[in-house]
C-alpha cells in the first residue's frame, strides 16, 4: 500500500490499535530459583519490587519471540503480512547488530510490502513506536503498521549482580495499528507524549564494546546493564505522572474518566506512587510484573495484550499507556479503544 492510501478531504483519520499479541518464553524462574545463584530472597524482591517470577528464554530468540507476538496481533486484527506498510521494532536486545530486528521479522513473516526499522528507546520504545507509526499513518500515505516491543534482557544482565538481575525478564508484545477514515476524529490514539533527557543517561546504561581496531588495541570487554536504582525510581515517579497528565490533557480526558492506565512494569511501588500522584485507584492499573518482571520495551504491549485478551477493553474505553526507562526516555499515550 506504500504511497497509495489517500484519504478524502473533509474526512478524519482515526489511528486505531486493531489487534494485539504477545509471547512469553515458557521457562519460569522464581525468586527462590534466583536465591540459589545470587545472595537474594523472595521476601526482598517481592517487598521492594512486587516481582515474584520472570520468564527467561532458553531456546527462543528476540526474532522468534517477536514473530510469535506479531502473528497473534495480525491474526486478531485480521491482516496479512503483505498488508503491512510499516514494521517498527522497539528493542535494545536484537539478535544481531545488523540486520535489525524489524527486518528479521519482516523476512520471517513475509511482510514484503513493508519498510522496517528498529528504534532504541529502551522501556519507552513501544510508546515511541506507536507515536512514530501514528505520524506515518496520519500522513495518509500508509494504512497499516505493526509495532513490536521485544526484549531478551537475560543476555544483557549480569547474573552475579543481585541489584539488577532480579528485575528483568524476556518477552515480546505487538500491536497492529491502522488508519481508518471516519466522520469524527474521536477514536484510537488521540495523543502521544515523548520525552528524553540524555544528560541523565548514566543512571541506567549498558555500554558497547570498546574501540578495538588496527590502530587502537584494547581488551574487548562485555558490558552488562548497570543501574542507580534510586535515581531511576525518583525519575519514574516524577516524570510518569507528568506525562500521563499531559497526554490526557491533550486528548481532552479527565483522569477520572480513564478506565485503565497501562504502565511500564518495572516496579509495583513505582506504579503505586504514580497512582497516588494521579489520585487514581490501583484497580485502574493492571499489572503483570509479578509474573514477568521488567521486560523493557515489551512490558507495555504485553500487558495491553493481556488486558485485551481478558476482554476487559470495551469500545469507547479510555486508556493511558506510559513508559519510562534508559536514555533517559519516557512517554505516554491517550487512547479511546
Ligand atoms: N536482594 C537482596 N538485597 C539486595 C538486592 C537483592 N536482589 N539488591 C540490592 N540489595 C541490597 C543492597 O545491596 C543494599 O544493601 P546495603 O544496605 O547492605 O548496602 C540494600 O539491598 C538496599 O539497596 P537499595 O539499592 O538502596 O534498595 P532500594 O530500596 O533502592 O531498592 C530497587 C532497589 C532497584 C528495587 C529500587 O531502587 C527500584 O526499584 N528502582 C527503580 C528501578 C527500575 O525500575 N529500573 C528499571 C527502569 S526501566
Amino acid at each position: 500500500m506504500n504511497g497509495s492510501a489517500h484519504f478524502r478531504r473533509g474526512k478524519h483519520m482515526n489511528i486505531k490499535i486493531t489487534g494485539t499479541g504477545s509471547f512469553i518464553p515458557a521457562n519460569r524462574v522464581t525468586n527462590d530459583d534466583l536465591s540459589k545463584i545470587v545472595d537474594t530472597s523472595d521476601e526482598w524482591i517481592k517487598s521492594r519490587t512486587g516481582i515474584e517470577a520472570r520468564h527467561i528464554s532458553t531456546e527462543d530468540t528476540t526474532t522468534g519471540m517477536s514473530v510469535q507476538a506479531a502473528k497473534r496481533a495480525m491474526e486478531q486484527a485480521g491482516v496479512e503480512p503483505e498488508d503491512l506498510d510499516i514494521l517498527i521494532a522497539a528493542t535494545i536486545s536484537t539478535d544481531k547488530v545488523v540486520p535489525g530486528l524489524a527486518c528479521e521479522v519482516q523476512s520471517a513473516i513475509g511482510a514484503k510490502n513493508a519498510f522496517a526499522f528498529d528504534i532504541n528507546a529502551a522501556c519507552s520504545g513501544f510508546l515511541y513506536g506507536i507515536n512514530i507509526a501514528s505520524m506515518y499513518l496520519k500522513s495518509g500515505e500508509y494504512k497499516t503498521a505493526l509495532v513490536i516491543g521485544t526484549e531478551m534482557l537475560s543476555k544483557m544482565v549480569d547474573w552475579t549482580d543481585r541489584s539488577t538481575c532480579v528485575l528483568f525478564g524476556d518477552g515480546s508484545g505487538a500491536a497492529v495499528i491502522r488508519a481508518e477514515e471516519c466522520a469524527e476524529n474521536r477514536e484510537g490514539i488521540l495523543s502521544v507524549i515523548q520525552r528524553s533527557d540524555g544528560a541523565k543517561g548514566d543512571v541506567l546504561r549498558c555500554d558497547n564494546r570498546p574501540v578495538n581496531n588496527f590502530l587502537v588495541k584494547r581488551e574487548a570487554g562485555f558490558s552488562y546493564v548497570s543501574m542507580n536504582g534510586q535515581e531511576v525510581y525518583k525519575f519514574a515517579v516524577k516524570t510518569v505522572p507528568e506525562a500521563v497528565k499531559e497526554a490526557a490533557g491533550k486528548a481532552g480526558f479527565a483522569l477520572d474518566e480513564v478506565d485503565y492506565f497501562i504502565l511500564h512494569q518495572a516496579n509495583y511501588r513505582i506504579i503505586e506512587a504514580v497512582a497516588k500522584r494521579l489520585g487514581q485507584p490501583m484497580e485502574k492499573f493492571p499489572t503483570n510484573l509479578q509474573e514477568c518482571g521488567n521486560i523493557s520495551a515489551a512490558s507495555v504491549p504485553i500487558l495491553l495484550d493481556e488486558v485485551n485478551r481478558k476482554g476487559l477493553l470495551k469500545p469507547g474505553n479510555k486508556l493511558i499507556l506510559a513508559g519510562f526507562g534508559a536514555g533517559l526516555t519516557w512517554g505516554a499515550a491517550a487512547i479511546i479503544w
